[in-house]
């Protein structure tokens, strides 16, 4: 069986009932992306309900004053992602006329969205077919592939997408792109992965070759 059905298939089993994988509302998608950047799910997830509380629609975010987003946002840290947010919110409401954009491509002309929030967005909202690189991304594809290649590196991100692009399922990209994450995050973890449980073990070659823990590689930068 090909990678992207077992790992779909565990996900499918395995998966967190998380709010943001309810919805394929961009607005929603973006506020939950923007909070989890550097933020465990367990420390986002009451902040997410607060401001989808708050702030319903884009329009709700945008009209708030800022005073308002900056104290729901406390706790959570790197405030500059709230005033990013805020500002953002704006734009969308103001001059998109509320609608986000459709593609990867225009995403990625918003203040605060990089590949990763853009990929997201895209890929869960609209179905496009661009796959999310983040820490998970680079630890399950490095693993199971033996890919060698220093995640710090700058070829790091467009090598792991151009793998993972060929893997997903174009009919499906959204599933394959939360299954991954949520893979890295509950069974292949950083440190000390139960490799005795996991349902890819007899076709993952860091484990063949007893290089998980070395795996991925992060040099200094
Ligand atoms: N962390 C960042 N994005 C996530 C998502 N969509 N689901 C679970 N954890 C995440």
């Amino acid at each position: 069986m090909d990678f992207a059905k077992r790992l779909i298939d565990w996900y499918l089993q395995n998966k967190r009932d998380l709010p943001w994988r309810e919805t394929v509302d961009p607005y929603k998608i973006w506020l939950s992306e923007i909070m989890l950047q550097q933020t465990r799910v367990s420390q986002g997830m009451p902040y997410y309900f607060a401001f989808t509380e708050a702030f319903p629609t884009v329009f709700d975010l945008a009209n708030a004053d800022e005073q308002q987003v900056l104290k729901l946002w406390q706790g959570l840290g790197y405030y500059s992602r709230a005033r990013n947010l805020h500002s953002t919110a704006k734009t969308i409401a103001f001059d998109y006329t509320g609608n986000f954009p459709e593609s990867y491509k225009e995403l990625l002309h918003l203040k605060g969205v990089g590949d990763y929030t853009a990929a997201a967005i895209a890929s869960f909202s609209y179905g496009e077919a661009v796959p999310v690189v983040d820490g998970n991304v680079f630890r399950v594809l490095a693993r199971y592939f033996d890919v060698e290649t220093d995640i710090a590196s700058p070829k790091a991100k467009k090598e792991f997408a151009t793998l993972a692009f060929e893997l997903m399922p174009k009919d499906n990209p959204a599933i394959f792109n939360q299954a991954i994450m949520e893979f890295g995050a509950l069974q292949c973890v950083p440190k000390n992965p139960d490799c005795a449980v996991c349902p890819m073990n007899d076709s993952c070659l860091a484990l063949q070759k007893g290089k998980v823990a070395k795996l991925p590689v992060k040099l200094k930068k």
